[in-house]
This record gives C-alpha cells, sequence and structure tokens, in this order.
C-alpha cells in the first residue's frame, strides 16, 4: 500500500517535470523555479540602450514584431522618425541596430513572430508594426471610442496600454486590459 502511495507520487512529479519542459520549448529563459511562467508571444525586450534610447517616447517595441528589412530601413531614416527626429550618436545606432536584427521576426522562433513572418509579403516592408494586416486584423473588432476617443490609449501604437506585459513578450488575451473598459470579451 505504502509503496503504490509512493509510486504514485514519484510518477505525478516526473508528469510535472516532463510538462515543465514540454511548455518550454519556444521561450528561452528558465522555467525552473518557483514561479511557473506562461510563455510569451514575442521575446522579451532585453537590451538596456535599445530601451533607454527608443523607448524614451514611446514604448521599446520587442524587436520580434517587425522583419529586419524594417528595423534596417527604420534605423536608415531615424533623422525624419515620424516626423520626429530620433538620430543616435554612431556607436550607439551600430548597437542597437545589431540588437534588432538579431532579433527580428525572420530570426526568431517565438509564435507571434513567425506568424508576423507567414503574413507578410515577401516584398512588403512596413514601418510599422500598426500597419501589417495581421496586428491590424486582431483589433478591428475594438471601437474606436476605446483607442482614438480615449485619452488613455489615443493610437494603437501605444500597445503598452492594453497589454500590461507587452514589454515582456506577452500579448496573451489574459494580459490585457483596456483602460475604462474592465474587461473586455471577444
Ligand atoms: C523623439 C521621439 C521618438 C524616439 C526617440 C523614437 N521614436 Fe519611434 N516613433 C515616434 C513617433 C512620434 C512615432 C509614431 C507614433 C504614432 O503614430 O502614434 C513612432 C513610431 C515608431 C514605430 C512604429 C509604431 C507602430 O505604429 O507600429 C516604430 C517601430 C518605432 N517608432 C521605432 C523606434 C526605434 C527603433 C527608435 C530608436 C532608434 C525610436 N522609435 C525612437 C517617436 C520616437
Ligand atoms: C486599445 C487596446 C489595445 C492596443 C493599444 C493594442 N492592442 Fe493588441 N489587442 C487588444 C485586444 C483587446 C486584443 C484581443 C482581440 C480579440 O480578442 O478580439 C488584442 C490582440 C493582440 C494580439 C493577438 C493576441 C492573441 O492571443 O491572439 C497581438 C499579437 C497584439 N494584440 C499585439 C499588439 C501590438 C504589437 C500593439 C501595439 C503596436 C497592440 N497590440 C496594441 C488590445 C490592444
Amino acid at each position: 500500500m505504502k509503496t503504490t502511495i509512493i509510486l504514485t507520487t514519484t510518477t505525478f512529479l516526473l508528469l510535472l517535470v516532463g510538462l515543465q519542459f514540454a511548455l518550454g520549448d519556444n521561450d528561452g529563459e528558465k522555467r525552473f523555479g518557483n514561479t511557473f511562467k506562461r510563455s510569451p508571444d514575442v521575446a522579451s525586450v532585453n537590451n538596456q540602450a535599445y530601451i533607454n534610447e527608443c523607448g524614451s517616447c514611446h514604448m521599446a517595441y520587442p524587436p520580434g514584431l517587425l522583419p529586419k528589412r524594417s528595423w534596417k530601413k527604420l534605423m536608415n531614416g531615424l533623422e525624419d522618425h515620424f516626423e520626429d527626429n530620433a538620430e543616435l550618436e554612431a556607436d550607439v545606432e551600430t548597437e542597437i541596430s545589431q540588437y534588432l536584427f538579431n532579433n527580428s521576426a525572420d530570426n526568431s522562433d517565438y509564435r507571434r513572430s513567425r506568424k508576423i513572418m507567414r503574413t507578410l509579403a515577401f516584398d512588403e516592408t512596413p514601418l510599422r508594426i500598426t500597419e501589417i494586416a495581421y496586428i491590424r486584423r486582431e483589433h478591428n473588432k475594438i471601437p474606436t471610442a476605446m483607442i482614438k476617443h480615449n485619452n488613455k490609449v489615443v493610437s494603437l501604437s501605444n500597445c503598452t496600454a492594453c497589454h500590461q506585459n507587452a514589454d515582456k513578450g506577452s500579448f496573451s488575451e489574459r494580459d490585457i486590459s483596456i483602460p475604462g473598459y474592465a474587461g473586455w470579451e471577444d
């Protein structure tokens, strides 16, 4: 009787460990510890120069949301960046470019990055994440009152207003709350 209990407990623990391995496939982050982390949609933002320089006017967008060719085009036009000047010192610009290129959607295994690459035409070079058809489609049911006419959001480009863990790469429905509209349901 005792042996059966011990055996059952052992099997259960082994299953738990196996489950953590199985779910942790494309995350790249350590998942052993007390907390069980959910796998994010894109890689989290983890370059300090990028966060400092490109996160001062808007969130430092996760690099896995655009292909390398888009980051290249953006980094080559920083003096006229959506009517702002976002020019950088040459060495900082090189570091940030490298980070963005190495972690771009076409260099990432995360599921939203792969999805973005699958839905973009090969000759499409969007300068905005919000211009990607797949991203637009995911948001097309949200009324304008909740975005444009909501002074806590204003623009779809303001991801962090609704996706609280966007910087950690999570766009999961469990991490969404639209300011002023509790409990958004599809
Ligand atoms: C001086 C302010 C400023 C800085 C610094 C800045 N940006 Fe921007 N960025 C803007 C503005 C303004 C927009 C347009 C936002 C809008 O339309 O709501 C924008 C938009 C973007 C978008 C498109 C967002 C969308 O709609 O999908 C990307 C990508 C982007 N910036 C990347 C960068 C990168 C990379 C850097 C650093 C090299 C950077 N930005 C630094 C002001 C800035
Ligand atoms: C006004 C709030 C709001 C803003 C701003 C916003 N989103 Fe969303 N997003 C949502 C909601 C709500 C959904 C879920 C839509 C549904 O369930 O129909 C969603 C869904 C998504 C999804 C699909 C997630 C899934 O599990 O299918 C992705 C990816 C995403 N958003 C990325 C972004 C990015 C990137 C930005 C910024 C460039 C952004 N969102 C800005 C509210 C927002």
